[in-house]
């Protein structure tokens, strides 16, 4: 299965995600994740990627296809991958195409998840990580079964918020969703890869969506 989802910041690529990589035992690609690391590791990336994320903005696509293309050339895409955030302009997308085509791969699927506005501001708004396995949560939706303990890991005091995830912030990057990768859409519609899916239930009710358009695609 080779996949990218599609949606607003907010929308649930990453918690449907999750979902996926158990079902289907291929990776998640996010360049949101790997930009964070470079941020957090001080590479070169990350000190050009870091003041253009605390903003909302894009990161170059140079700097994203890069990433990208040598992530894909890993043994664990070999059976397929989720791509989470990318691509996110038309450029990455024509980019990937080229590499897809160069590395012998094709896609599967492009699964959009459609949200409101408000919904996705509200997710953002209350969503906090274990700092020490990566689990998400969500206050109110998703909260840990014992305050301040990780319901998977069982580390305290550990949640911590991402700096981009503030409303001035989260204006920008809704901005730039919607000029520059919503366009994406049509893009995959007319090569005839796309589907969409009600992202406004449920984490479980998306998820169960998710797995029945994802069975009829493979
Ligand atoms: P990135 O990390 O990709 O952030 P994003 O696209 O803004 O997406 P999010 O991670 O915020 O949202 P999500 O859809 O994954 O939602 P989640 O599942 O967490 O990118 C960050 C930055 O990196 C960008 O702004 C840019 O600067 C840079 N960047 C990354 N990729 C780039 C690229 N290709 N090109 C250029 N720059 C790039 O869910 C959110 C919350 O809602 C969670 O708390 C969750 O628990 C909750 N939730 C999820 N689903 C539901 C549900 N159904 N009901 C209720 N709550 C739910």
């Amino acid at each position: 299965m080779r996949l990218i989802l599609l949606g607003p910041p907010g929308a649930g690529k990453g918690t449907q995600a999750k979902h996926i990589v158990d079902r289907y035992s291929i990776p998640q690609l996010s360049t949101g994740d790997m930009l964070r690391e470079a941020v957090a590791a001080g590479t070169e990336t990350g000190k050009r990627a870091k003041a253009v994320m605390d903003e909302g903005k894009l990161v170059s696509d140079e700097i994203v296809n890069a990433i990208v293309s040598e992530r894909l050339d890993r043994d664990d895409c070999a059976n397929g991958f989720i791509l989470d955030g990318y691509p996110r302009t038309l450029e990455q997308a024509d980019a990937l195409e080229a590499m897809l085509a160069d590395k012998g791969m094709e896609l599967n699927c492009v699964l959009e998840l459609e949200v409101d506005d408000d919904a996705m501001v509200d997710r953002v708004a209350g969503r906090f990580t274990c700092g020490r396995c990566g689990e998400g949560y969500h206050d109110p939706n998703k909260m840990p079964r014992v305050a301040d303990k990780c319901d998977r890991c069982g580390a305290t005091g550990s949640f911590v918020r991402r700096a981009d995830d503030n409303a001035q912030t989260m204006r920008t990057r809704l901005r730039a969703y919607y000029k520059e990768t919503a366009p994406l859409v049509g893009y995959y519609h007319a090569k005839g890869k796309l589907k969409q899916v009600d992202g406004m239930g449920n984490i479980d009710e998306v998820a169960g969506a998710v797995g029945a358009v994802l069975e009829a695609a493979s």
